[in-house]
């Protein structure tokens, strides 16, 4: 593999066997980074992922943890660190989507979602405010959604919300190790979530909701959070930046 600008750097993104978190891995890898691919229920899919970054020359590894599990969480830093060395990239990108009316909403439903967006991303900072190396770099996946009144979206846009600010003020508490700390907004992105429960003309909607006019790709959001990683941003942290197109 050529040289790129993650040479010799370990990375752990989570959800990383398909959509967003599926093209981070690629494209940090694509960077010469040595990635970590987790997953939760779908072996095969993270397994592909790591096939490709294999056949193109890269280092990965697929290993399974609900994030939203402290145990789960514990031993997939310990078993990155084992196998690749200290941790130097986290990208929380594992999330879920469920969407109602705040009148109607399983309280269930809020309560998974809480779990693995809020919790699963609180269980990887704190894992990674011990172990991350010096200079390194945390990119936690938010959303758009936190940024208009989208009806539907009140519970899923909450969790994103209160992700964005453990950001904000963990790059306070992390940064005089020169530890990074930022939130990738994307906007509407073809993946699996996006499109579940959608018919064809909702989907095209929000594609038109773009200043671009059409979806975001995984790989638009994928090429953000490697530059938020390189050294080329080293002067940006406790931010949260908007990916998606100029959607408004
Ligand atoms: N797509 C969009 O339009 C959009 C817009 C804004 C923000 N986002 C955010 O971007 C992130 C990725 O979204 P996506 O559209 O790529 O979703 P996706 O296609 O549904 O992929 C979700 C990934 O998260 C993993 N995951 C789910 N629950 C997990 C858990 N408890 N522990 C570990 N991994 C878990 C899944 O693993 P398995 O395959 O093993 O289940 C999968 O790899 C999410 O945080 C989402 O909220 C997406």
């Amino acid at each position: 593999m050529a040289s790129g600008r993650l040479d010799g750097k370990v990375a752990l993104v989570t959800g990383g066997s398909r959509g967003i978190g599926r093209a981070i891995a690629v494209a940090l890898a694509a960077e010469g980074a040595a990635v970590v691919v987790n997953w939760v229920a779908d072996q095969a899919a993270a397994r592909e992922v790591v096939a490709m970054i294999q056949d193109g020359g890269g280092r990965a590894l697929a290993l399974k943890a609900d994030v939203s599990a402290a145990d789960d969480v514990a031993a997939l830093f310990e078993t990155t660190a084992a196998r690749f060395g200290p941790l130097d990239i986290l990208v929380n990108n594992a999330g879920l989507a469920r969407y109602g009316p705040i009148g109607e909403y399983d309280e269930a439903d809020f309560d998974r979602l809480f779990a693995v967006n809020v919790k699963g991303t609180f269980l990887t900072c704190r894992e990674a405010s011990r172990r991350l190396a010096d200079g390194g770099t945390i990119v936690n996946i938010t959303s758009t959604v936190t940024r208009v009144m989208l009806p539907r979206y009140g519970v899923y846009a909450a969790t994103k919300a209160a992700v964005e600010q453990l950001t904000r003020v963990l790059s306070q508490e992390l940064g005089a190790r020169q530890i990074t700390v930022n939130a990738v907004a994307p906007g509407p992105t073809d993946t699996v979530l996006f499109r579940r429960g959608k018919t064809e003309a909702q989907v095209a909607a929000m594609a038109q909701g773009a200043a671009l006019g059409r979806l975001g790709l995984p790989e638009d959001i994928a090429d953000v959070v490697v530059f938020l990683a390189t050294p080329a941003a080293r002067w940006i942290s406790g931010q949260c930046l908007p990916v998606n197109g100029g959607f408004a």
